[in-house]
């Protein structure tokens, strides 16, 4: 069948007649073929009315959720209504009070009760991989990016869009119902992007999934007098396409030029067609131009396709504004973007490559405050779309306001992307597309109760946390007024090391709870705690000389030389310690000459000899002053643990340091010079398990030389641990009897500790009677097959991997993969406390970031600085200041 254009009436066939009705029916369909070509993309006048959504499946029952907090989305985000949700047809069919008549009239009712809890529209991702980028990542499911071309507007994201894939179901459990699946950002124009549901269809094509697809996809005949639906376009700029087709911005911005100058012409030719045709003109008018390879691109210029530009800096805007003034089209969205029209973006994950070297945790707030539409987005993969709710959660703890932070992911994007006439708010006629939350969704940990799409509840037995009271309000957010002063005074980039006070007298005072560590055992008490808030802490001379109630520290409040400092009911918290990425080796992840770089691998290359058999220390490497180290620093992580960066086998000794310091020769900066030996094992090392397995079993009973004979020795004298990271069950398993056998064979045992460990719960009981301890991310993700088998926790099931181990009394620690979400170790620790569903306490979970990461890393002695946080837990408090006993100070931030 001919490929029609999608928007114009078949053409072959026509003949020309002389006869004057004919001629006058023929002008009249020129006459509509014009205006048909000009007609906006949009739903048709009477979509309002629909009676049962396109995408209904037969069968599914009609629901009625009952007494719901409703964030409705309208009102600019503001409307609140406590009521009810009529949802039949894939529809929302009536939104408050639902009459008793219309319910009788409904046999199959399932009725849900709410309770009270929120309820918000469905997360809708305007930036999104899923599908095409798989999970996990197997190259014969890897469809994200053509390496054919920098411009190529005819490929589509549907063509490479699977519909197997282990992140939807993932991404549907963090209340995600609507994605825009665009083809990756290694060319200019990656092509055509789809906006799909997440939810399983009973057809189960990749078709099925989208979401008004456009109307000439399937080649069937299109009518030509119907407004035609959005398209989406991927474009990006910077350095992706730069780096892919090692050409440069100038090439791109060409590659950009050229690509639109031709579709241009074809735009010209096919307008001077119609007004010929209209005119009358018909003598050698022939066939209506076209060229199916640049139809969407025409179609950008006719203003039917939602541009979505990943795009990051000056340069770069600059370019594509120039762009859109030469060929005469728009943008929808930047995205990643600090500057307008709509700015899509992370919250905190930044600093991976130069163009991202910028990015601030206030961006979001401080574009609204310019007027700019602010969406949040995954990027998925890149971030786990499961949790894209945490990035509107986190610009509204940075400053966004909550209906702004709620609408980044549901009633904006929806706009964005032409859909907002039927998803992004919860309106009678939108789809039904329905979250219950099991607290504010803008709470940290707030988690999905029950998600419909088109109606149908996709968690078959959902599981809930109990969450705190407070957990139902929004929070109250922290004034971050001069931190935005400076974000925008400095250009993303404000001065952030940390200064002492000068006063050697610091009372810190209305404190709401003190913790403290037992520096011998590492177990964390909470010391004092008071509903009225009125415990104070002095430090002077260096030191803590008195904290708890004012009765303790009679003259606390009566110094007339001190500096005060007022938590507003905040806490005092043993100091944050992070593992796991590579802070202190790397300023910009993507820009070599930033890092300290990766050792060479004895596994894998030929270690030159000058190096061979020397074990390589971190401490020789540490890079200071890093912008992750400091915001980290900032955010209480006052000591950090890294081992050197390896892509393989053995990557050699962690140090301990201090975040914070300027330079290594700075008193305390560096904290232990050797923590632990670090080795990886692992299914994506290009060798066999087997061989790793074989060569760390040569390793452990003394076959190395030199260096390495002594480190291997040390670890099997007990005096450092071993850290393996390791991901999947049977590479732990084998690692546990591999231990055995060591042992028994030395007559010793081994210090072990898991990392990353991924599924490391399908082994927990083992693992707990092994005595091996585990350091493991707070939100698992398959990215790699050895990551599969993860426990997802609620809503999935009852028990994340955390508390899992817990219960085995395995001693388990969190780390994080990206030097960037260090500064974020204190959310990740109150979020564990939220999933454990009350296997953790505030104390238990104040030791999973700090002294059991202490303890698995070999630190020998503990960290004693104290962190001040004003306001609330959460996201309601935020770190004013360091008490750091280790180097006599208090370093305070902005207060
Ligand atoms: C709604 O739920 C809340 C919380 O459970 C309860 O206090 C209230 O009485 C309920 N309202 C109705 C109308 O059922
Ligand atoms: C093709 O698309 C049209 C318009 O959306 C639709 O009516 C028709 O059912 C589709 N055909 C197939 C085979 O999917
Ligand atoms: C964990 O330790 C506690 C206290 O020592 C003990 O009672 C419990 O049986 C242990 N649990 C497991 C699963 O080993």
């Amino acid at each position: 069948m001919e490929k029609s254009s999608g928007y114009l009436p078949p053409r072959k066939g026509i003949k020309r007649v002389k006869t004057i009705q004919f001629t006058l029916f023929l002008l009249a369909v020129l006459f509509y073929t014009l205006t048909v070509l000009h007609l906006t993309p949009g739903p048709p006048d009477d979509f309002k009315s629909r009676p049962q959504s396109d995408r209904f499946e037969k069968g599914t029952k009609p629901t009625l959720i009952r007494n719901a907090t409703i964030w409705t989305g309208l009102d600019d985000g503001n409307e609140v209504i406590q009521g009810d949700i009529l949802l039949d047809k894939g529809l929302i069919k009536k939104v408050g009070t639902v009459d008793e008549a219309i319910l009788r009239s409904y046999a199959d009712l399932v009725i849900l009760d709410a309770a009270g809890s929120w309820v918000s529209p469905g997360v809708v991702d305007l930036h999104s991989h899923l599908g095409v980028a798989s999970s996990p990542s197997l190259s014969g499911a890897s469809d994200g990016n053509s390496h054919n071309g920098l411009v190529q507007p005819w490929l589509r994201s549907l063509d490479g869009l699977n519909t197997h894939d282990d992140a939807y179901r993932l991404s549907i459990s963090g209340g995600v119902t609507t994605a825009n699946v665009l083809p990756g950002s290694a060319n200019a124009i990656g092509g055509q992007a789809f906006v799909i549901k997440l939810r399983p269809t009973a057809e189960r094509s990749s078709s099925a999934m989208l979401l008004e697809p456009p109307f000439s996809l399937n080649g069937t005949h299109v009518d030509p007098f119907q407004r035609p639906r959005w398209r989406q376009m991927k474009h990006a700029c910077g350095e992706n396409p730069s780096r892919r087709y090692a050409g440069t911005r100038m090439d791109t911005q060409w590659a950009f030029r050229e690509g639109y100058n031709t579709a241009r012409k074809i735009k010209e030719k096919q307008d001077a067609y119609c007004a010929k045709a209209l005119a009358g003109q018909w003598s050698g008018l022939g066939d209506f131009p076209e060229d199916l390879q640049w139809e969407a691109l025409v179609d950008v210029l006719r203003g039917r396709v939602k541009v979505q530009n990943h795009c990051y800096e000056g340069v770069d805007f600059d370019g594509i504004v120039r762009l859109t003034n030469e060929f005469k089209f728009s943008i929808a969205a930047f995205h990643h973007a600090r500057h307008p029209p709509a700015i899509a973006m992370f919250a905190t994950h930044a600093r991976y490559k130069r163009e991202a070297s910028r990015g601030s945790e206030f961006a979001p707030h401080i574009l609204a405050d310019n007027g700019l539409d602010v969406v949040m987005k995954s990027d998925h993969p890149v971030l786990n779309s499961r949790h894209l709710i945490y990035e509107a959660q986190q610009a509204h703890y940075f400053g966004l306001a909550p209906n702004l932070a709620l609408a980044s992911v549901t009633s904006t994007p929806a706009r964005i992307m032409g859909q907002d006439h039927r998803i992004g708010h919860i309106v009678e006629g939108f789809d039904a597309d329905i979250v219950i939350w099991d607290s504010h969704p803008l709470a940290l940990g707030a988690t999905p109760k029950q998600v419909f799409i088109d109606g149908i509840a996709q968690l078959d037995k959902p599981y809930t946390s109990v969450k705190p009271e407070s957990a139902q309000q929004v929070p109250v957010t922290p004034n971050f007024d001069k931190e935005i002063l400076d974000t925008i005074k400095y250009e993303g980039l404000p001065p952030l090391e940390p200064e002492g006070v000068d006063s050697n007298l610091v009372v810190f005072w209305n404190v709401g709870s003190i913790f403290l560590k037992n520096a011998a055992t590492g177990s964390i008490s909470e010391v004092f705690t008071s509903a009225v808030e009125d415990g104070v802490l002095v430090f002077e001379d260096g030191r803590v000389v008195c904290s708890g109630s004012l009765a303790a520290c009679p003259d606390a409040l009566s110094y007339s030389d001190a500096l005060y400092l007022d938590l507003e009911g905040g806490s005092i918290t043993p100091a944050l310690v992070s593992y796991g990425s590579t802070l202190g080796l790397t300023h910009i992840a993507g820009e070599a000459s930033t890092n300290d770089g990766p050792v060479f691998d004895p596994l894998s290359v030929t270690v030159p000899p000058i190096i061979d058999g020397t074990v390589i220390k971190a401490a020789d490497g540490l890079l200071f002053a890093s912008r992750d180290a400091l915001l980290a620093y900032r955010s209480g992580v006052t000591s950090a643990i890294t081992a050197p960066t390896s892509g393989g086998f053995l990557a050699g000794l962690s140090t301990v340091f201090n975040p914070g310091a300027a330079h290594k020769l700075v008193d305390g900066a560096v904290i232990q010079e050797v923590a632990a030996l670090h080795v990886t094992l692992s299914l994506s090392l290009g060798i066999s398990v087997s061989t790793q397995i074989a060569a760390l079993r040569g390793l452990l009973l003394g076959e190395g030389e030199g260096d390495v004979a002594k480190r291997f020795g040390n670890v099997v004298a007990g005096k450092i641990p071993l850290v393996v990271h390791a991901e999947s069950t049977d590479i732990i398993a084998s690692l546990l009897v591999l231990k055995k056998e060591v042992e028994a064979a030395k007559g010793n045992s081994i210090r072990l500790t898991l990392a990353g460990a991924t599924e490391a719960h399908l082994l927990a009981k083992e693992i707990g009677q092994a005595g091996v301890g585990v350091l493991i991310e707070q939100r698992p993700y398959p990215s790699r097959w050895e990551r599969k088998r993860l426990l997802p926790g609620p809503p999935l099931t009852q028990f994340n991997a955390i508390a899992t181990l817990v219960a085995h009394n395995v001693t388990v620690g969190i780390m994080v993969a990206d030097s960037s979400q260090a500064r974020n170790t204190r959310f990740d620790m109150a979020w564990a406390k939220l999933d454990s569903n009350g296997a953790l306490t505030r104390s238990k979970a104040m030791e999973l970031v700090s002294s059991n990461v202490e303890t698995l890393l070999g630190v020998v002695e503990s960290n004693s600085d104290l962190v001040a946080t004003r306001g609330g837990s959460d996201f309601e408090g935020k770190t004013i200041a360091i008490i750091s006993s280790r180097q006599g100070k208090v370093f305070e931030f902005f207060v």
